[in-house]
């Protein structure tokens, strides 16, 4: 399974994919994590991203591209979460695809508007012991995690409006692409989360 899901910040990309990763086994690459991975080792690459991921921006593509093709390499079955935003990053992921021989399976877009993209997120709470993205409202966390349960740091409300228009300037303009090649797949991402990911599912069985 190959299946990239994009979509706004806070679609639910990452709840999604940490489903279809246990559902089906493929790896979840999730790049925003990597991101994070990186500032909180205080690596080289840390310290590059740590101010673009301050402000909300998109990372330089030769990084993030160089960051997710060495991942495409050791694994043959993946979930990319957030990858590829630009159109440079897409046209890399095809040549990575092209030198492996291998296809993409499917494209999966997560539509939400803004007004619940900003909702979402200010709820949005990770567990630190498990990882698992859950909402204070919509998806509180189960008694069987332990957390703690914290918000992330880009999880502001000036940082949120600079991801969206950075996703609405950049990324958006993708759909045309993927469109263009039938890889893609819109899906309505207000639905509940398994409802959701149902519809994942039968869309990439389908492809
Ligand atoms: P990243 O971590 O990928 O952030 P993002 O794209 O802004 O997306 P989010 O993680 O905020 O949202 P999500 O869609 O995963 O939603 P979630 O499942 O958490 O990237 C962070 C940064 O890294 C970027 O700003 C950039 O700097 C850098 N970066 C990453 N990729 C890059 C790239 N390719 N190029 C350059 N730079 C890059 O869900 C959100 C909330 O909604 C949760 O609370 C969840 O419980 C809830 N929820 C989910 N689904 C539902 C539902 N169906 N109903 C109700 N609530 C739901």
């Amino acid at each position: 399974m190959r299946v990239v899901l994009l979509g706004p910040p806070g679609a639910g990309k990452g709840t999604q994919a940490q489903r279809l990763a246990a559902l089906t086994g493929a790896a979840h690459l999730a790049i925003g994590e990597m991101v994070r991975a990186e500032i909180a080792d205080q690596t080289p690459l840390g310290h590059t991203l740590q101010g673009y991921y301050d402000r909300g921006d998109l990372a330089p593509d030769t990084l993030i591209v160089e960051m997710v093709t060495s991942y495409l390499t050791r694994v043959d079955s993946w979930i990319l979460d957030g990858f590829p935003r630009t159109k440079t990053q897409a046209r890399a992921l095809d040549a990575t695809l092209a030198e492996r021989g291998a296809i993409l399976d499917r494209v999966i877009w997560l539509d939400l508007p803004d007004e619940e993209v900003i909702r979402r997120l200010t709820g949005r709470r990770q567990s630190r012991a498990t990882g698992k993205i859950y909402h204070l409202a919509d998806n509180p966390p189960p008694p069987d995690d332990p957390g703690p349960f914290v918000q992330r740091a880009d999880d502001t409300p000036e940082n949120i409006r600079h991801r969206l228009e950075s996703y609405h300037a950049v990324t958006e303009p993708l759909k045309a692409y993927y469109a263009a090649s039938g890889l893609l797949t819109e899906i309505d991402a207000r639905g509940p989360i398994s409802a959701i990911t149902d519809a994942i599912l039968r869309a990439v069985r389908q492809s």
